[in-house]
């Protein structure tokens, strides 16, 4: 059902099709472990009985409507303290093939929901396996919504949804897959400030007043920006504070 992407360098070459499995990024993190497995590796398939989220939670997919795919990437350019910086270039990548195949504004919600409309059309588990100080493997986790109709959890979406149309998963795979390979591309070269301004530039709710919860806190702030470690910076009354993937929820 899927094709080798003819249009990237690496990414997909190697590109691994299961009908069904528990979690493409449980099967890529058991491959990628191996030393040959070439980086860009894709696992692929229709349909995960246990899909993983960000957090713990589930990620569900209609079986055969949706791209669910991992890619194994070797950055071992990348330092462990600046693993973030991967995931500004997935994030961006993502972002900037949603943007392609949409008029409507795209949004990156902290630290890698793709949005379109407050709506999440995508989802990123990023897992790093570290080599002492760089990171030796990284399984990137990419749940995209394209031709689902219809779903459980209120605030999800499709591209599908959102144009009416139906589209050739193979076709949209190829175009994400070229997107995220450039921006990872771009990383590599050393421009993760370039990068930063783009993510930066799509951050939800950035230099907006909104409210937050942090533990049993309720809060006005203004999200700034993101701390080098990933952090969020949210100015709350003129003092700045970070938080954590778990310490904070918009509201
Ligand atoms: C999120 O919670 O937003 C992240 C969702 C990531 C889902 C993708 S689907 C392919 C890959 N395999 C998984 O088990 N999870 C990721």
């Amino acid at each position: 059902m899927y094709k080798i992407p003819a249009r990237t360098l690496f990414a997909g070459k190697n590109l691994v099709y299961v009908p069904q499995c528990h979690s493409t990024n449980t099967l890529a993190a058991e491959l990628g472990q191996k030393v040959e497995t070439p980086e860009g590796t894709v696992v692929i398939t229709d349909h995960q009985s246990a899909g993983r989220g960000q957090r713990g939670n589930a990620w569900e997919a209609q079986p055969g409507k949706n791209l669910t795919f991992s890619l194994i990437l070797k950055p071992g350019f990348l330092e462990a303290k600046d693993q973030f910086q991967l995931n500004e270039a997935i994030s961006v990548g993502i972002a900037q093939y949603v943007a392609s195949r949409l008029v409507n504004p795209i949004a990156i919600k902290w630290p890698n929901d793709i949005l379109v409309q407050d709506k999440k059309v995508c989802g990123i588990l990023i897992e790093n396996h570290l080599n002492g100080e760089t990171i030796g493997c990284s399984i990137v986790g990419i749940g995209l919504n394209i031709n689902q109709k219809s779903f459980n959890e209120p605030n999800a979406e499709s591209i599908g949804t959102i144009t009416g149309k139906e589209y050739s998963l193979r076709d949209e795979f190829e175009m994400l897959l070229h997107a995220v390979e450039g921006c990872y591309l771009t990383l590599k070269k050393g421009k993760h400030v370039e990068l930063e301004n783009r993510y930066l530039d799509l951050l939800y709710r950035k230099d907006q007043i909104h409210l937050f919860a942090a533990g049993n806190e309720v809060f006005e702030g203004i999200i700034s920006g993101v701390s080098g470690v990933g952090k969020l910076r949210i100015n709350v009354g003129g003092t700045e504070r970070t938080f954590g993937a778990k310490e904070v929820a918009f509201l």
